[in-house]
This record gives structure tokens, C-alpha cells and sequence, in this order.
């Protein structure tokens, strides 16, 4: 597979059967949205869980030294909270030069935050997109140590700016919605420990 999936996914799934079209965003797209939205909803997807497995080369790294980001690793009854947003069909033309690097759009169901639903409402699931670097893009790096990831990311940078950086803009937005994740949350843990050295 190429390092760049932009054109893959022009071609992958057509969007044209979506009278609405939702992107649920887990790492940077929580936090950095340089596209128009129409709706946003805190809301999340079942069975996959964020790891930050994905190398960039083109964000937080450069391809002689790749930094570290997220993507989804498919797990059991595990859940992701992310946040949603409801776009319009010319967005995808930014979306998919942006998530190049390795990711592929995929439909999901996206279950939309339920702490404000009342008795007699029913659950809110609609079908949309997510973009995920799965174990056969080029860029994919895979499993290591959060104290190895970590020491990864203290060194990289890249033309989106310092590969921590993403992680404490995640953080600081997991913190904000509300959520918990322990995996970014020891990354985080061990760039402030390396960050006293
Ligand atoms: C996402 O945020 O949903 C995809 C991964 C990223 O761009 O960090």
C-alpha cells in the first residue's frame, strides 16, 4: 500500500448514499478541526480502542524519523469516546489529503452521547466515518511500551509541530469531554517524567 491513501479513499466507499454525513474523530480531530462542520456532539464507537501505533511523516515526523499518533486497534466490548461531526460531502476532499498518511475511511456506527437522554428516548446511533490506520499501511508502526512510545514522540517533530504537543492537546480535550483513557494518559505520564530530565 502506498504511504499516501488519498486516492484510495476518493475511490473506497461512496458517500453519495448519506443524505447526512457524520466523521467521529478520536485523536486530532477532536481537537484541531480546520474544516467546516455543520453539527458536533460528543459521542463514541464500540469495539476499537486508540493506540498510538500509527507513524507520521508528514504531521509529527518526517519519514527518516517518524513521530507517533493514534489510530483504532479493534478490541472486544472495548469503547472510544470521540467527538462527531456532521459535514458536508466537499469536506472529505480536505479530510482525506489530511489523514493521508496511511489512513483509510471506514463506516462505523457512532453512538452519540447518552447522559442527557430521557426515559422515553431512544438511543442515537447513526452510521458515518472514522479514519483508521490499519496494520497494513505503510506508515504503521505498531505495538510497543508506553515508556518506548513515549520516548518516541519527546524527540519527534514534524510540519504540524512537536509530536507531544498532540498528545497533551488530547489530553487536555479527553479532560474537557470528560473521558478517560489510560493508554494516553500514560503516554502523557511518562513525556512529563522525560520532560524533567
Ligand atoms: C482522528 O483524529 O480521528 C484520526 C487520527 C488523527 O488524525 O489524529
Amino acid at each position: 500500500m502506498s504511504f499516501d491513501t488519498s486516492q484510495e479513499n476518493k475511490s473506497r466507499l461512496s458517500l453519495h448514499s448519506y443524505d447526512e454525513i457524520w466523521i467521529f474523530g478520536y485523536g486530532s480531530l477532536i481537537y484541531k478541526v480546520d474544516f467546516p462542520i455543520l453539527d458536533r456532539k460528543p459521542a463514541s464507537i464500540k469495539g476499537w480502542q486508540r493506540r498510538f501505533w500509527q507513524g507520521s511523516h508528514d504531521h509529527r515526523g518526517t519519514p527518516e524519523s517518524p513521530g507517533r499518533v493514534l489510530t483504532l486497534i479493534e478490541e472486544g466490548d472495548s469503547e472510544c469516546a470521540g467527538v462527531a461531526y456532521r459535514v458536508s460531502h466537499d469536506v472529505f476532499e480536505h479530510l482525506d489529503y489530511r489523514e493521508k498518511n496511511g489512513y483509510l475511511r471506514h463506516e462505523i456506527d457512532i453512538h452519540f452521547d447518552q447522559s442527557n437522554l430521557g426515559d422515553l428516548e431512544e438511543p442515537e446511533i447513526k452510521a458515518g466515518m472514522v479514519y483508521i490506520g490499519f496494520d497494513n499501511n505503510a506508515a504503521y508502526l505498531g505495538p510497543a511500551s508506553e515508556q518506548e512510545i513515549a520516548q518516541q514522540i519527546h524527540h519527534s517533530i514534524g510540519p504540524s509541530g512537536r509530536n507531544d504537543d498532540y498528545v497533551f492537546q488530547l489530553v487536555d480535550s479527553l479532560r474537557a469531554l470528560g473521558d478517560v483513557d489510560e493508554h494516553v494518559f500514560a503516554i502523557e505520564f511518562w513525556l512529563k517524567e522525560l520532560a524533567k530530565k
